[in-house]
Parts: C-alpha cells; sequence; structure tokens
C-alpha cells in the first residue's frame, strides 16, 4: 500500500511517502531560522508557515517518491498532540486531500509515530520493549508490550529534555534549538567539571522534572558572571548539564526495563540525536544485557516518514480510518 503523510504539529513542515514500509521520500522544510530570532517556537507564526510551505512540501515528496497523486492508497496526518494551530493546518490540509481523492484518512498520535520510529525498515525484528522518548516538547516512558499496545508509564512533570537543553542552552547565550550546540560544545568540555542536580533520579517513578536543572543553571551562571568569557569553562559547563539530563534520562529508563523484564530498550526522538545519550544508552543496555533500537538519526526529530508508516502498521492492522470530520486531539495521552 502506498500512503500520503503530512506532519505540522510543531516547526517542521514535513511531508513522507511510503510503501509497503519503505519511505520513498521524507520532506522536512524547517522553520529554525524563522523561530530562533524570538528564542523558541512562535505557535502563531509556526502556522502561517505552514500554510506557505504545505504546497510545495507535499508536491516535491511526491515528486522525490516518483508517485503521483492518483496512486496514492490512503492519506495520513498528525492528529496532535502539538501546538494546536500548527497541527490544524496539515490536518485539514490532508483531510481536504482525502476528500478530493477519495482515499482513506487516518489521524496519527505524533508519540505513537515516535514510539514506533526504532522499528523503521526492520518490523520483523519488533520485540516488547521500554522506549524513551525525549523532546523538545515531551519526555515520556512507555512499556510496549506488543506492536500498537502499550502503556505510559512515565512524563515529565514540568519541562521536556529537549526543553530543558535549549532553555540551559539560552542563558548561555547559544542560538535556539540549543541542544546541537551544547552536544558539539559538551564533547571538548568536563562532565564533572560542575555538579548540577539528577532531579527524580532516585525516586521510584517514571516521571521526569528538569526545570529545578534549569533554575540551578539560572543561580550558577549569576554567581559566576565572568565563566561565560572562558570559552573552556563554558565546554565545562554544557558538558555538566547534559551530563546531568542524560544519566537521569538514562538511568530511569533501565531501571524501567528491568523492573518489566523486557529484552529490548528503545529511543526516539530529537533528543536521541544526541550523541551522550546514544553512548550511554549503549553502554548502559550493554551492561545490562537489554537490545537497544535507537531511531536513525534523520528520524528522530519531526517528519511525515514516522507517520506514514504508522499509518500503514495501522491499516494492515485492521484500524480503521478516521471519518473526515474528526478533529485534532490535544494532550499528553499516547493512544
Ligand atoms: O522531536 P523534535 O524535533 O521536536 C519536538 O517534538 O520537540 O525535537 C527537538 C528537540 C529540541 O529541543 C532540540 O534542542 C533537541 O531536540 N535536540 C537535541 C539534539 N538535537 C536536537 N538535544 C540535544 N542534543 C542534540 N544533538
Ligand atoms: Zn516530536
Amino acid at each position: 500500500m502506498t500512503i500520503l503523510a503530512v506532519e505540522t504539529s510543531c516547526d517542521e513542515t514535513s511531508a513522507a511517502v511510503v510503501r509497503e514500509g519503505k519511505i520513498l521520500s521524507n520532506i522536512v522544510s524547517s522553520q529554525i531560522a524563522l523561530h530562533a530570532e524570538y528564542g523558541g517556537v512562535v505557535p502563531e507564526l509556526a502556522a502561517r508557515e505552514h500554510l506557505k510551505n504545505s504546497p510545495g512540501v507535499v508536491r516535491t515528496a511526491f515528486e522525490e517518491a516518483k508517485i503521483s497523486p492518483g496512486e496514492i492508497d490512503a492519506i495520513a496526518a498528525t492528529q496532535g498532540p502539538g501546538l494546536p494551530t500548527a497541527l490544524l493546518v496539515g490536518f485539514k490540509a490532508a483531510q481536504a486531500m482525502a476528500f478530493a481523492l477519495r482515499k482513506p484518512f487516518i489521524g496519527i498520535n505524533h508519540h505513537e509515530a515516535h514510539l514506533y520510529s526504532p522499528w523503521i525498515g526492520d518490523f520483523a525484528a519488533f520485540q516488547p520493549n521500554i522506549s524513551l522518548i525525549v523532546s523538545g516538547g515531551h519526555t515520556i516512558l512507555v512499556w510496549v508490550q506488543s506492536e500498537l499496545k502499550h502503556q505510559v508509564l512515565g512524563a515529565t512533570i514540568d519541562d521536556a529534555g529537549g526543553e530543558c537543553f535549549d532553555k540551559t542552552g539560552k542563558l548561555i547565550g547559544l542560538p535556539y534549538p540549543a541542544g546541537p550546540e551544547i552536544d558539539k560544545l559538551a564533547e571538548q568540555g568536563n562532565p564533572k567539571a560542575f555538579d548540577f542536580p539528577r532531579p527524580l533520579l532516585n525516586d521510584g517513578s517514571d516521571d521526569f522534572s528538569f526545570s529545578g536543572l534549569k533554575t540551578s543553571v539560572r543561580y550558577f551562571l549569576r554567581d559566576n558572571p565572568d565563566l561565560l568569557t572562558n570559552p573552556q569553562r563554558v565546554r565545562d559547563l554544557c558538558a555538566s548539564i547534559q551530563a546531568a539530563i542524560v544519566e537521569v534520562l538514562v538511568a530511569k529508563t533501565i531501571r524501567a526495563a528491568k523492573r518489566t523484564a523486557v529484552r529490548c530498550v528503545t529511543a526516539s526522538g530529537g533528543v536521541t540525536c544526541n550523541r551522550e545519550l546514544r553512548k550511554q544508552l549503549e553502554q548502559a543496555c550493554k551492561r545490562n544485557g537489554f537490545i537497544l533500537r535507537l531511531a536513525e538519526k534523520g528520524l528522530c526529530t519531526d517528519n511525515a516518514g514516522m507517520i506514514g508508516i504508522l499509518a500503514e502498521r495501522k491499516f494492515l492492522a485492521g484500524a480503521a480510518q478516521v471519518p473526515l470530520d474528526q478533529e485534532i486531539m490535544s494532550g499528553l495521552t499516547l493512544a
């Protein structure tokens, strides 16, 4: 089956064509430069930019896949969660295309698409797992008992992991999004130089909290204002912040995997691009005998390819198509 998928939940306008488990095209038009000026995503601007970019992105997805609209069997779009006005643009455009082409339409939960993204290209190897989804908007720990059957174990009670990277980076003066910048600077920094809190590390729950860490970096910089003029100390600071975030993410993921007696750990979402997180997860899984599946770097950040792949799995599993008057969804819950 051939599916056109659209994703506009935040600041990437994306369209993809997928066929039989393969992503034929996955076009992502990023709005980072637009929002960088404001230090974060401005929802109203994101929605307007999606409106402007969607037709060209969809056209390019068809062209790159060498598929014509008439060859499409179904259309999928991110239904939520996300920025409501941004979601509306892609979701309603996709519904309109489904109506015009008289094709079935399916709305996809954004987190669920991240959740299954580590298996893209290899669903035959699927096995029950504990999955960490960590991005700019969310940090969620999920127990995936079988394909399409999963239970949320915990989530952040305040800031997301990526938000912590972005906001502490902003305090240091790094451009938005600061996550990739911290990743780069941390490479030549000492992760033990400064001791930042590891929130909820030992609280016994599967929840996360990152706002206290952000506040402690703020106070640290207030008390050490000269530090930012010393490039090596900035690298040490980045490495120390990254170490605190990564330690909590890895420890809680591994603890949940041990408790639920799964044999596999997966990770996805934008922060999964982080090299230290990837390395620490690899080492921890090796030590504890877990198989690790990380989403490919190109599929960690938001993209329509993962939406299309999940839509196809759902159709194959007999999921009902969503009526065309279905509304967008909000909230943190996974379907
Ligand atoms: O999944 P995503 O594209 O969008 C959301 O759904 O939020 O994730 C974006 C987030 C941003 O917070 C960005 O700073 C973070 O992922 N990120 C990273 C890295 N690459 C992206 N954080 C740390 N290290 C990276 N290499
Ligand atoms: Zn995402």
